[in-house]
């Protein structure tokens, strides 16, 4: 769908998000910006690393804040999952798209499944900022798995000096790459572990999201510098930018299951479900694991329809790596800048990010 458009669809259904968006208000972002703005949109490449709120968790999430960003996410979504049911239909029947859209909408059951506890567990050794080498050690010591990907990290060229030597243990694994980023192999393999399997013609759609999923993270986290964001932030919502639709697969694959039969819903359908309701999914999903309001609204509005009123530095890596890479790996094409900045509405200095893609590209 074009911008123009879904503009028009803002203006036309904005009346049910409630006093965030009055009748006659502009179309704005669903979730304000911080009263602070976050980094500034220049290509400061190092603003992020004196800047401790740009970093993920809940440091600066109080309560009631969790609430309000909670709420708005429930308005978005409950405008959006208005506005694609109110669509015109086209001649084939909707099937169980409707019923899935609904309980999408009412959080029926578990709408974001929660990480096993296990792995929560994991989670928070990895997100203590006092925990040891030791403990981490003994979080990849149990899971091979695992400790291949800390490897593999380890020695990638976002960590690898030149002059470093290959890491063949998992200590020294953990300390070439540091706190953040053991929390992002453990993150990688938590969501890759709960795929779900909505079965048909829908399993492929899942490998196909994920692995978008897989490919924007480093690519965020090798442009970041160029937002002013941290890289390892970068690299967690990227990670889990479109973790929207793959709860939407879990719905499907639980409908799937009450049902004991397929799914039925026309294909068009099911694009437009994906499309306009995996943000506020997303945002909601944030939330849950912990990952703090920020990014949650990062996940909630990385398509920037419409842009956040402030500059916005998350949200604009996001929309600029998931466009890149749909560019390279989907439409096999070269990244048409201009139209890029021009459809996000991007403040960032293009020419620093051009120059990090180059770079990393070649
Ligand atoms: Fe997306
Ligand atoms: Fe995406």
């Amino acid at each position: 769908m074009s911008s123009q458009l879904w503009q028009r669809l803002v203006v036309g259904f904005r009346s049910v998000l409630g006093p965030k968006l009055a009748c006659g208000d502009p179309p704005v972002a669903l979730l304000d910006p911080e009263p602070d703005g976050g980094a500034s949109g220049a290509a400061d490449e190092t603003a992020w690393q004196s800047d401790p709120g740009s970093g993920r968790g809940e440091e600066f999430d109080s309560p009631e804040r969790i609430d309000d960003v909670q709420a708005a996410l429930d308005r978005s979504l409950a405008w959006r999952a208005q506005v694609l049911l109110e669509q015109p239909a086209g001649t084939d029947p909707l099937g169980d798209g409707p019923a899935i859209v609904a309980s999408l909408r009412n959080g029926e059951g578990d709408v974001i499944r929660q990480i096993p506890f296990a792995a929560q567990q994991a989670l928070a050794v990895s997100r203590n900022p006092t925990s040891s080498v030791g403990d981490l050690v003994r979080l990849f010591e149990r899971d091979p798995t695992l400790a291949q990907s800390l490897l593999r990290t380890a020695n990638s060229a976002w960590y690898q000096r030149e002059d470093d030597e290959a890491v063949v243990s998992i200590a020294a694994g953990v300390q070439r790459i540091g706190l953040q980023a053991v929390e992002n192999v453990l993150l990688t393999s938590i969501v890759g572990g709960m795929l779900c399997r909505p079965g048909g013609v829908y399993g492929g759609l899942v490998k196909k999201v994920w692995s978008h999923m897989l490919r924007t993270a480093p690519l965020a986290q090798r442009l970041a510098p160029a937002f002013g964001v941290d890289p390892e932030t970068a690299f967690t919502l990227a990670l889990l930018h479109d973790v929207g639709k793959l709860a939407v697969f879990d719905f499907i694959s639980a409908r799937r299951r009450d049902l004991r039969r397929e799914i039925r819903m026309p294909e068009a359908f099911l694009y437009e479900m994906l499309k306009r309701l995996h943000e506020p999914v997303g945002g909601r999903a944030a939330l849950r694991w912990g990952l703090g309001t920020r990014a949650a609204r990062a996940l909630a509005e990385h398509h920037r329809l419409p842009a956040p009123a402030a500059p916005d530095p998350l949200t604009e890596l996001l929309y600029v790596a998931e466009r890149l890479d749909l560019a390279a790996h989907a439409r096999f094409e070269e990244p048409d800048w201009e139209t890029l900045w021009k459809d996000g509405l991007i403040t960032t200095d293009r020419a620093a990010v051009e120059r990090r893609y180059a770079v990393e590209s070649n």
